[in-house]
């Protein structure tokens, strides 16, 4: 199977944590596209969805779901989404897409954040990603020095503008022992909007596309 009948595969397998008459959190990327088309499949069985990004909004729309603003919204059951890299204790690094800001709002608003992935993304340890990270441009020169202090090598991400108006500093050479500590220190610098690593708030389920099916890991 390729990489991408993988995503295929896993994106329609998120179908079955989907509940009728819900409005469903949706990320952004490759693997998020696919189950955007098997959302389409049942657009009238849900209510809509909120979108982590203009891409996903384009593609929801373009499949006749309602998106619906993040602020008309109380509760969502589920958020599913891709990841870069994902760990045994379901945490992980995103934003390779630069959708991050929008998607760990909407993950943090979500009672269940279900990531869909191929195998390709499954590490012992985070970090051989390069870990994005959100930030104010004027602080881009501050907030690289900062994180080459905490023992990274940040590359600004040329020709990028999230859809929030800020640039991508990917962090290179990090070996994340201590993901939620790291995700504190970065959090923490002046300037930074969001770090793509997703620790104190992981996947609650995570399924895996693997060349002998859908893997389920429920926690
Ligand atoms: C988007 O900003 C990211 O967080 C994606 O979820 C992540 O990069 C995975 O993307 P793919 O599904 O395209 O591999």
């Amino acid at each position: 199977m390729t990489q991408d009948e993988l995503k295929k595969a896993v994106g329609w397998a998120a179908l079955e944590y989907v509940q009728p008459g819900t409005i469903v959190g949706v990320g952004t990327g490759s693997t998020a596209a696919h189950f955007i088309d098997a959302l389409g499949s049942i657009k009238h069985q849900i209510e809509g969805a909120v979108s982590s990004s203009d891409a996903s909004t384009a593609r929801l729309k373009s499949l006749g779901i309602q998106v619906f603003d993040l602020n008309e919204v109380d509760a969502l059951s589920i958020y599913v989404d891709g990841a870069d890299e994902i760990n045994p204790q379901m945490q992980m690094i995103k934003g390779g897409g630069a959708a991050l800001t929008r998607e760990k709002i909407i993950a943090a608003v979500a009672d269940k954040f279900i990531c869909i992935a191929d195998q390709s993304k499954q590490v012992d340890v985070l970090g051989k990603f390069p870990l994005p990270v959100e930030v104010i441009p004027m602080a881009r020169a501050f907030v690289a020095r900062e994180l080459v202090k905490l023992g990274g090598l940040p590359e600004y991400r040329q020709n990028v503008l999230t859809d929030n108006g800020n640039i991508i500093l990917d962090v290179h050479n990090l070996q994340i022992l201590e993901p939620i500590a790291l995700e504190k220190a970065i959090n923490a610098l002046p300037g930074v909007v969001t770090v793509g690593l997703f620790a104190s708030r992981g996947a609650d389920v995570a399924l895996i596309g693997t060349a002998s099916g859908v893997k389920t890991i429920d926690n």
